[in-house]
């Protein structure tokens, strides 16, 4: 019996994202896709085992500098166990339309030295001290490092970039990077906002995740010169995923568990991130639970957190923010519905699945 996705669209959403529209309703129904056989995680790593080994010998020769801070930080967090999803999804994009292109590792590099180097500006922003089970750049080795090694990572990935010599591939990369850190910027500015809409929320989350998500899809289909409508499947796809991924992770900064995430929990509440199961919760909670999660934002006052995390795991706010995910993965599902049923199409199809579940 195939399982159900069954969700909600975001509120507010203009439903034009990449000329996709957004499923509308409270429920979703079975897609028949979901009736052929789903492939393992088991599998997933079996099947591009061998590639993601080549994109690591890629990063492993593209990590050098003579500057030996530079290799010394880049290696402490491209080492410190990632799940290396982006470029898993520009593997499996490739394989779902037939492609070997022999760029695709080095374009799966860089998607990952993005990715890095957000991750390190982000934890700086963010004031982490943990990711990846273990003790942050920023704290081993300081902001200014941690700063300053990003731009490292940001700038090998663009003369990797070049190196394609794909001018559709630059432009993907360049707009990815731009509408990344213009999402970092719009959600610093919604910080303390107790205000925020969903549809405000989706747009950070668009931006600062979900756009390299659809990139790395995207660029499987650039680097083939494939149809425009396979480059629009595959980026829908991308997007949707990305999109679910970060709704799934501001859920689990509430219910997960520390130990699995490697991140510490409740990071978002205590730095004033009004994320969905807040935006969620502050819809359905009384006055009283209202104005104390409305001051706990805006005052940032850390004494009751423990307080306003049991009004935000009480009420259905997670429970509505998964079923948003879950519409979203949907979305994702139904962007490649046409796709032939390949190993990598199937492993793409029960990745919408798996990131809903997803406990890391
Ligand atoms: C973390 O991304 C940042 C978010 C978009 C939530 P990942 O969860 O993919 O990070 P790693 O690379 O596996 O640590
Ligand atoms: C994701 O946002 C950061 C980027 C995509 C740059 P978060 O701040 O939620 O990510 P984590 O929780 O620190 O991994
Ligand atoms: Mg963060
Ligand atoms: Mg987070």
């Amino acid at each position: 019996m195939a399982r159900a996705l069954q969700g909600t669209a975001l509120a507010g959403d203009t439903g034009d994202h990449l000329g996709v529209p957004i499923i509308r309703g409270s429920f979703i129904k079975t897609p028949s896709i979901l009736n052929a056989t789903t492939i393992s995680p088991v599998d997933l790593q079996t099947l591009i085992a061998a590639d993601m080994r080549r994109v690591d010998q890629v990063i492993e020769s593209r990590l050098t500098s003579e500057v030996p801070l530079v290799g010394q930080v880049a290696r402490y967090i491209i080492h410190s166990g990632g799940k290396r999803l982006r470029p898993v999804l520009l593997l499996l994009a490739s394989g779902a339309i037939g492609s070997q292109h022999p760029d695709r590792f080095a374009m799966a590099a860089v998607v990952e030295f993005i990715h890095t180097a957000t991750l390190l500006h982000d934890d700086v922003v963010d004031e982490s001290t943990l990711r990846r089970g273990k003790q942050t750049a920023n704290e081993i080795f300081g902001n200014a490092a941690s700063v300053l090694v990003g731009d490292f990572l940001y700038s090998r990935a663009f003369q990797m970039m070049v190196d394609a010599n794909n001018m559709a591939i630059m432009r993907t990369l360049a707009d990815a990077t731009n509408v990344i850190a213009e999402g970092e910027v719009l959600q610093l500015m919604h910080m303390r906002n107790a205000e925020i809409t969903e549809a405000d929320y989706l747009r950070v989350i668009r931006s600062k995740t979900a756009k390299l998500f659809e990139a790395s899809c995207r660029l499987a289909a650039q680097l083939e010169g494939a149809p425009a409508l396979i480059e629009t499947q595959l980026a829908t796809y991308g997007q949707a995923i990305g999109t679910a991924f970060q709704i799934i992770d501001d859920i689990l900064d509430y219910e997960g568990d520390a130990e699995e995430l490697g991140k510490n929990l409740g990071d978002d509440l205590r730095e004033g991130k009004t994320t969905l199961p807040v935006i969620c919760a502050l819809q359905a909670a009384n006055s009283a639970d209202r104005e104390r999660l409305i001051y706990a934002i805006t005052s940032g006052d850390l004494a009751s957190l423990p307080e306003l995390i049991t009004i935000i795991k009480s009420g259905d706010g997670l429970a509505k923010s998964r079923a948003v995910a879950a519409a979203e993965a949907q979305r994702a599902l139904d962007a490649i519905q046409d796709f032939e049923d390949s190993p990598h199409t199937l492993a793409m199809r029960e990745l919408a699945h798996s990131l809903l579940t997803r406990r890391a």
